[in-house]
C-alpha cells in the first residue's frame, strides 16, 4: 500500500445550496443547509484512504463538537489520526455557497488549523516514513514549509496544491515535486491566463505540474516532456466542492502504485468526476472500486 503523510486543514463545511449565489450586498433564501466534514487536508486523505492509500492525518482541530466529528470522519475512512491534535478552541470552519450549476464560493475561517505552526519529533517521522506527502495552504505557511523541507530531505515525494492561492516562496517551491494549482490558481501565481503558458512558467520553478481545467480536464507538464491534455469524463455536477482534493488524494495513490502518469491521470479524473455528481466534500469521494468501474 501507498503510505501517504497529509499535513493540511481539517475544516467544518457550513454549506448552504442556493438557485444562484448572492451578489455583493444581495440577499437569497436558500434551499438547503448541510454540515459536512472538509478542509482541503481531510478531503485529500480521504480521498487517498477510499482509493487504497495507507494514510496519516497531521494538523489539528478544536476541542469543540465539530472536532470530534472531524476527527471521527477521518477514523471511519481507516486514517491514522494520532498527529490530528485536539487544541483548546474552535475548529476550521468553511461557509459555503454552491449554486444550481454545482460552482461553490468558499470562505475558509482557520480556527484550530491556524495552530499547526511547527511540526514536532512525531510529525517530522511520519513524513519521513512516508511514500509521499500531500500539502495545501490552509496551514500557516511556516509548517507547510517545514514539512515539504523534511519530505525533501528524505527523498519522499511532494505534491501541492497552492490553495488558497498565495505568493509561494522559493524555499517551499524547491521542494515541491509536483504542483497541482486549478485553472485560476495557476493564473494568479505565473501570470498567464493561458494553462500552456501558465505551466511553462510554472516548471521554471517545479519539476511537473498538473493544471487542473474543472469540466475540460487537465493539463500535465513536466521538465523536458511535452504537455499532456486530458480530457475530463463528460458528467453533470451538483457540487464541485472538494473535486480537485479527490482528484489529488486519488492522483497520489496511483503515482505511489507507479501506474504511468497519463493512466494515473485518468484514474484520478474519474474519482472527481464522480465526487462532482454528489453533494459535500469528504462525504462525495468515490471508493477504489467505483472509481476503477468508473
Ligand atoms: O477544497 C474544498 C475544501 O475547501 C472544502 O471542503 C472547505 O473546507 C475548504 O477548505
Amino acid at each position: 500500500m501507498t503510505g501517504i503523510a497529509v499535513l493540511g486543514s481539517t475544516n467544518m463545511d457550513l454549506v448552504a445550496y442556493v438557485e444562484r449565489a448572492p451578489g455583493r450586498g444581495e440577499t437569497v433564501t436558500g434551499r438547503e443547509f448541510r454540515t459536512v466534514p472538509g478542509g482541503k487536508g481531510a478531503n485529500q486523505a480521504v480521498a487517498a484512504a477510499r482509493a487504497g492509500g495507507q494514510v496519516t492525518m497531521i494538523g489539528a482541530v478544536g476541542d469543540d463538537e465539530y472536532g470530534v466529528r472531524l476527527r471521527s470522519n477521518l477514523e471511519h475512512a481507516g486514517i491514522d489520526t494520532d498527529l490530528l491534535h485536539t487544541v483548546e478552541g474552535p475548529s476550521g470552519t468553511a461557509h459555503i455557497v454552491v449554486d444550481d450549476t454545482g460552482a461553490n464560493s468558499i470562505v475558509v475561517v482557520p480556527g484550530a488549523n491556524g495552530t499547526v505552526t511547527a511540526l514536532g519529533p512525531g510529525e517530522m517521522a511520519a513524513i519521513a516514513g512516508a511514500d509521499l506527502l500531500l500539502l495545501q495552504l490552509e496551514l500557516p505557511l511556516s509548517a507547510v514549509i517545514e514539512g515539504a523541507r523534511v519530505a525533501h530531505a528524505q527523498g519522499v515525494r511532494t505534491i501541492l496544491t497552492p490553495s488558497p492561492v498565495q505568493p509561494l516562496p522559493s524555499e517551499l517551491l524547491d521542494c515541491v515535486d509536483l504542483l497541482i494549482p486549478n485553472e485560476h490558481e495557476a493564473a494568479e501565481i505565473s501570470g498567464f491566463t493561458d494553462p500552456h503558458a501558465s505551466a511553462q512558467y510554472l516548471l521554471s520553478q517545479v519539476p511537473a505540474v498538473v493544471i487542473t481545467l474543472g469540466s475540460k480536464g487537465c493539463l500535465y507538464a513536466a521538465r523536458g516532456g511535452e504537455p499532456v491534455v486530458l480530457p475530463a469524463p463528460e458528467v453533470t455536477a451538483v457540487d464541485t466542492t472538494g473535486a480537485g482534493d479527490t482528484f489529488v488524494g486519488t492522483l497520489a495513490v496511483a503515482l505511489g502504485e507507479r501506474r504511468p502518469v497519463p493512466r494515473a491521470l485518468a484514474w484520478a479524473s474519474s474519482a472527481a468526476a464522480l465526487c462532482v455528481q454528489r453533494p459535500g466534500a469528504s462525504t462525495s469521494m468515490p471508493y477504489r472500486t467505483e472509481i476503477d468501474a468508473a
